[in-house]
């Protein structure tokens, strides 16, 4: 694997995250990163609302799911927020505003790895409930939480997610997914 980009082999959805803080400057390059993704036209519909005080990190704790208890420990949590008007619309229901803010957040995620931290992106949670606590505009898509921390040792972890951070990265075949030249998937 190493003619891949290192932080693209690297990268994990690890739940195992240390308490320590992640630096403002650290914070500032991931979220650069993520503004120099590409968009339709340029519309960079990515909105992202960083959360590193403890106040406000606690705010988002309630809206976690269940099974995303871990996520209380993350020092940092990043919520991805996006509109359908921010981006492009074509007359046959094309959409580009998620798209466009997968597009950011990968670049995010794959500078946290260069920077050490683990990255981890999160459906499992009440938008309505994030909404709700940050003011923000009921107009806005909340997509995805991201969870962002150094290593750590995971002490908090189910036996489950304890034995899923050493565990090996899981793919469909590349032929059911990857077609070349004939639609054969
Ligand atoms: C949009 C999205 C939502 C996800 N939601 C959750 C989640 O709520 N909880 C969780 O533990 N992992 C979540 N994940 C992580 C995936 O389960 C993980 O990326 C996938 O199993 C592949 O593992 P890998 O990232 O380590 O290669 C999510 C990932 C994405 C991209």
């Amino acid at each position: 694997m190493t003619e891949l980009l290192p932080e693209i082999a690297k990268r994990r959805a690890n739940r195992a995250l240390s308490d320590t803080p992640v630096s403002a400057d650290t914070l500032a390059r991931i979220m650069t990163a993520a503004t120099y993704a590409p968009s339709c036209f340029n519309n960079q519909s990515w909105r992202y609302l960083v959360l590193n005080e403890a106040a406000s990190l606690a705010k988002v704790h309630p809206a976690l799911s269940e099974g995303n208890y871990w996520a209380q420990h993350a020092p940092v949590l990043i919520v991805v927020a996006t509109r359908a008007d921010l981006d492009c619309r074509l007359s046959d229901g094309r959409e580009y505003a998620l798209f466009d803010c997968g597009l950011a957040t990968q670049n995010l995620l794959l500078q946290a790895v260069k920077e050490g931290l683990f990255a981890h992106p999160m459906a499992g949670f009440d938008p309505v409930a994030v909404k709700s606590a940050f003011d923000i505009p009921e107009t806005y898509t909340v997509i995805t939480l991201v969870a962002i921390g150094y290593p750590g040792e995971g002490a908090y972890l189910s036996d489950k997610h304890q034995t899923a951070e050493t565990s090996a990265r899981s793919r469909k075949p590349e032929n059911e997914v990857i077609a070349y030249n004939r639609w054969t998937l």
